[in-house]
């Protein structure tokens, strides 16, 4: 309300800014006007009455050629006496060739006499002005047989003129006035409708909406002000978050004391399909491995901190061998804290849920990143399968009627409703960790009424940004009957009630001491000689990273060509720049990730030979997994981090490159159809899908002064280290903890007024 009311008093402000100057602009161009209307209009009534004067004297030449020689004094006076009806013409006289008034009307001013025209042969002035008023006298010779018989002098009133032209000026103003208020009223609804558009522009960048789609819906350009805007927003966050957060920032500590205060204890499920620690035979005997996953990085920590159950897909190729008879086992494998719980499927069951339904159809449906989705009946049924085998399996491990159940990722839609059906007091809060589409997009998925009930189960789903949140309220509207709340961003559906939000992901700021102590090897400098080393390139050579899972959705394929043309464009960088690129394979039974491979695999080879430099080549491809400390290494010794995902729901390198910059400097450069662009306004944006651009970025990352390289990394480091995963899991469940306490409230309520309302049902 408050809002509107300046909004309002602020469009009156604003509209008075385009009404005044116009209106005296107007004012000033008719002040101009009026005179030149004046003169222009008494030129006219002149000419005019010079016309008529001419046709009057015409029209006596002959009765007056007869009469003066007679010397007709009464018939003449008689002619004088009718033309003068004409309530015009003033006075007639007639003057004979001596120049004496010989016949006049009564009206004929004295004053007047003959014209005598003056020695000098100018001719006398036709307007005149006496006492009777302004005059216009006009003569004309009179020709008898015998030549001239005198002169005849008309003289028409002028007053009539004067009238017509205080109109015509009143008219003019009028239209001036006119014009002013039709301009100024369509100069207020343009202002108007203009304001509206970037009000609403603006309000689409807070909610997270992509900015050139919501600048065009408004009709109005705001990207001059998006990073403007964004710095503010920065800033408010900031002093919120000191408000709300202070004095500690987000700890393993804190999460865990909120879990002790606000949800009394209670026990957290987590469910996923990817789990954080694998086991497998290699040549060592059973070593473990943690996958190359966004999700575990992120969640990982949380349940370090929380204990509780984890509830994965058992894809290790020892992992059967290394849990307990219910299918268990303590991690972290050198410090355990919570408990792992495998579940184990067949081979087609991986096909269908795993690889068929959810990344041939879901996958490339949410990222819209121009690969077509998949949908087979027979997925979906392997789908709808192992979602009820793992909320099954979360039912046997929750050890109250009430846990707190995470689930995790688009693996798993219907199991928030499944979960909901076998323990109908758990809060459940699911996260999807990739985009949600438009809803004409998702509208795709033959079984998208299945997919948006099963997450209605939830008591809270969480997107990484607002604009996502926005997408999924919207498909919703679009394809169940249910009750959406916009303001408060709730779904109510078949009673219950899920509150959508945002929660952007992050990770877990690393302790210099426990998670990665500081020597010569670790240093930046130690790193920087021991990557250079390893991958034979020179200790001057300037290196970019770029680490992904081998995936059609990051944007390899354009990494390279950006690459290509930055060479093209800056020669001197040949055998001077190399690109490390770590893609970790992913999904490679799938023919779309295979073929993705190939042409990886044949675009560097093509980039490296047009562009010869031995060793210190452009691109260094190395398709192979890397483990946590590894990638931390390349992190360290790069000068230019690459994140160039056609659309990812946060990109998780960008922040963990971020995290590892302990010396400040480094550039990120960022896609900006990744949630981190909504967050690391520091890095350097591109649009993927535009070469050149790219290009230009990696080539200004590359030659960044050290002093701009530290200003942006200390200020996205600062971001990366209060914005943590520990705040991203505190968030959610605190949500959590409000609405199970609002819960508890309402089902008291509705104990104690049972009575009453049976009572008056009897009565
Ligand atoms: O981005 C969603 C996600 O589940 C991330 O956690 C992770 O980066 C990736 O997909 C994992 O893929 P997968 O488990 O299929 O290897």
């Amino acid at each position: 309300m408050l809002l509107r009311k300046i909004l309002s008093l602020r469009l009156f402000r604003l509209s008075l800014r385009f009404i005044l100057p116009l209106a005296l602009a107007l004012g000033l161009f008719a002040f101009a006007v009026v005179p030149l209307v004046d003169s222009l209009t008494l030129h006219w009534f002149v000419k005019d009455l010079d016309i008529r004067s001419q046709s009057l004297a015409n029209a006596m030449q002959d009765p007056l050629a007869e009469y003066v020689p007679l010397n007709a004094r009464d018939r003449i006076l008689q002619l004088f006496d009718r033309a003068i009806r004409d309530e015009r013409l003033y006075a007639i006289a007639f003057c004979d060739n001596r120049g004496r008034v010989v016949y006049q009307t009564l009206t004929y001013p004295k004053a007047l006499g003959c014209r005598e025209a003056p020695p000098d042969g100018r001719p006398l002035p036709a307007q005149v002005n006496l006492a009777q008023g302004s005059l216009h006298v006009a003569e004309r010779t009179i020709e008898g047989d015998n030549g001239s018989l005198g002169r005849l002098i008309l003289v028409h009133d002028m007053s009539f003129i004067e009238h017509r032209s205080a109109e015509a000026r009143l008219y003019v103003l009028a239209l001036f006035g006119v014009l002013t208020m039709v301009i100024s009223l369509i100069s207020v609804v343009v202002a108007h409708l203009s304001w509206r558009g970037w009000i609403n522009a603006v309000k689409g960048m807070l909610r997270g909406e992509r900015t050139p789609n919501a600048a065009s819906a408004g009709q109005v350009d705001i990207q001059p002000l998006v990073g403007d805007l964004h710095a503010m927003l920065r800033e408010l966050n900031l002093e919120r978050r000191v408000l709300v957060d202070s004095p500690q920032l987000w700890t393993p500590d804190k999460l865990r004391s909120l879990l002790h205060d606000e949800l009394a204890g209670d026990e957290v499920l987590v469910v996923s399909n990817r789990e954080p620690y694998l086991h497998v035979h290699s040549e060592q005997g059973i070593t473990v491995h943690r996958p190359a996953s966004g999700l575990v990085t992120a969640v990982e920590p949380v349940m370090r901190a929380c204990s509780g159950t984890w509830i994965a897909h058992g894809s290790g190729s020892a992992d059967r061998e290394t849990v307990d008879r219910q299918d268990r086992v303590a991690v972290p494998p050198d410090k355990p804290s919570y408990t792992l719980r495998r579940i184990w499927l067949s081979k087609e069951e991986e096909a269908g849920y795993y690889y068929g339904f959810s990344n041939e159809g879901l996958w490339p449906l949410c990222h819209i990143a121009h690969v077509r989705p998949v949908f087979r009946s027979a997925d979906w049924e392997y789908y709808v399968a192992i979602n009820r085998r793992f909320a099954e399996a979360v039912v046997a491990e929750a050890r109250t009627d009430d846990p707190v159940v995470l689930v995790q990722d688009y693996h798993f839609a219907l199991v928030p409703r499944m979960v909901r059906e076998l323990l109908p007091k758990a809060t459940i809060i699911t996260f999807w960790h990739i985009p949600w589409p438009n809803p004409e997009s998702f509208g795709i998925c033959p079984w998208r009424a299945e997919i948006l009930e099963g997450l209605l189960g939830s008591t809270i789903l969480g997107f990484h940004t607002p604009f996502h949140c926005k997408n999924f309220l919207e498909t919703v509207d679009r394809y169940l009957e249910t009750r959406i709340e916009h303001e408060a961003s709730t779904i109510s559906y078949g009673g219950e009630l899920t509150q959508v939000a945002s929660y952007p992901i992050s990770i877990a700021w690393p302790d210099s001491v426990a998670d990665s102590p500081i020597d010569a090897v670790t240093s930046v400098a130690g790193c920087r000689r021991s990557v250079r080393d390893q991958c034979g390139l020179s200790h001057q050579q300037l290196v970019a990273i770029g680490i992904d899972r081998l995936d059609y959705t990051k944007g390899i394929i354009e990494r390279f060509e950006a690459i290509e043309r930055m060479l093209e464009l800056h020669p001197d960088m040949v055998g001077r720049f190399t690109l490390v690129q770590i893609a970790a394979p992913s999904r490679s039974s799938l023919e779309e990730y295979q073929s993705l491979e190939t042409r990886v695999r044949s675009l560097a080879a093509r980039i490296n030979e047009r562009f010869p430099a031995g060793a210190q080549s452009p691109i260094l491809l190395k398709i192979e997994q890397f483990d946590t400390s590894q990638v931390n290494r390349y992190y360290r010794a790069a000068d230019v981090c690459l994140v160039t995902s056609l659309h990812d729901g946060m990109n998780l390198v960008a922040k963990e490159f971020i995290a590892s910059r302990d010396d400040e400097l480094g550039v990120l450069v960022l896609s900006q159809f990744t949630g981190a662009a909504r967050e690391l306004h520091e890095a350097l944006i591109v649009n993927p899908y535009h070469i050149e651009q790219s290009a230009d970025a990696i080539y200004r990352a590359l030659v960044m002064p050290a002093a701009e390289q530290r200003d942006r990394m200390r200020s996205m480091r600062v971001l990366v280290r209060d914005f943590n995963v520990f705040r991203w899991a505190g968030h959610m469940l605190l949500d959590a903890a409000r609405l199970r306490r609002r819960e508890r409230i309402m089902t008291k309520i509705r104990a104690h007024s049972r009575p009453y309302l049976r009572r008056a049902a009897a009565s």
